[in-house]
């Protein structure tokens, strides 16, 4: 019965939806988890019915076809430089999961072009409409691009460990997105928790200081225990969700994704998301 009416909720929610929801998944210092996490997020939010894709966002290092062991033919390159279409770039993987690789090899740092910014407007008004959920997996380090995506996506899903420095590089990463969009939605992860207690006061700072300083509401997804099982998924190239189904880190995977898909706000049509309109302005401004 439970299940039934978890099913038709998540039937309406998608009937109300005619765009899907951006999220940007970001991190004060890297290395904290942001890939793993969105992998997994991805796969846990496909297993409810969700339409997804991920878009790797690390150009030139991007990973994510690495933890799902898929080998793509092409990344978001060769659509941005017109070598390829946008269906050609989205790799499938199981259920209603998909992504579009960020290429690897150094050679694939690019400079963006102003053809490339159009064609990358176009390719995500087409995203936007045929997906629940677009996941940005942002790389490490800050380019002006990332920077645009950053503040033209609806929402953003924070990654930070219980450690102090990665606590104070959240916040200031944090500060200077909300700086230039005060009307961000920002969720906290917290990854790596040995002791839920630490993980618990961790994302209690970062939201008090976002709110005291800031004057901006965080809402707090859940936290994601410290697991070697993490580190075994990814040498065997499956997200620990699926090779994993019953471990502690799935559960608290489990619930990170309820408390999203909760927090839903149906958008109706492309006009009234924020997204692309954002993202048009952005992008026209830094051309001038
Ligand atoms: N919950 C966890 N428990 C144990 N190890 C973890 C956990 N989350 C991530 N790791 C490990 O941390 C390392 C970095 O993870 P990942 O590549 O996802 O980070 P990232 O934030 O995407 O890095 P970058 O900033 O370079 O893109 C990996 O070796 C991964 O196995
Ligand atoms: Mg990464």
């Amino acid at each position: 019965m439970h299940d039934q009416a978890e099913a038709l909720r998540m039937k309406m929610l998608k009937a109300h939806r005619k765009t899907a929801r951006s999220v940007a998944i970001i991190s004060g210092k890297g290395g904290v988890g942001k890939s793993n996490f969105t992998a997994n997020f991805s796969y846990s939010l496909a297993a409810k019915g969700q339409k997804v894709i991920i878009v790797d966002m690390d150009i030139g290092m991007g990973n994510i076809h690495i933890l799902f062991g898929a080998t793509p033919n092409h990344s978001l390159k060769d659509y941005l430089t017109g070598s390829k279409e946008l269906q050609d770039v989205i790799t499938p993987l199981d259920n209603e999961l998909a992504f579009i690789a960020g290429g690897s090899g150094l050679e694939t740092v690019m400079e963006w072009s102003e053809s490339m910014f159009d064609r990358l407007i176009e390719g995500f008004s087409i995203l936007q409409a045929d997906y629940d959920v677009i996941l940005f997996d942002m790389g490490a380090g800050a380019t002006k691009s990332s920077i645009d995506l950053i503040l033209a996506v609806d929402e953003i899903i924070l990654i930070s460990t219980p450690e102090p420095t990665s606590i104070t590089d959240a916040y200031s990463m944090m500060k200077f997105i909300c700086m230039q969009d005060a009307d961000k939605t920002f969720h906290i992860v917290s990854n790596r928790v040995i002791k839920e207690e630490d993980g618990r006061d961790s994302v209690a700072r970062l939201q008090l200081a976002m709110r005291k300083f800031l004057s901006a509401e965080t809402n707090v997804l859940g936290f994601l225990p410290d697991d070697t099982n993490v580190r075994n998924a990814v040498v065997a190239q499956t997200p620990f969700v699926k090779l994993y189904p019953n471990s502690q880190i799935t559960k608290r995977m489990k619930v990170i994704t309820e408390s999203f898909l909760l927090g839903d706000q149906p958008h109706t049509s492309i006009e009234t998301s924020g997204f692309l309109g954002k993202l048009k302005s952005i992008f026209r401004k830094g051309r001038g």
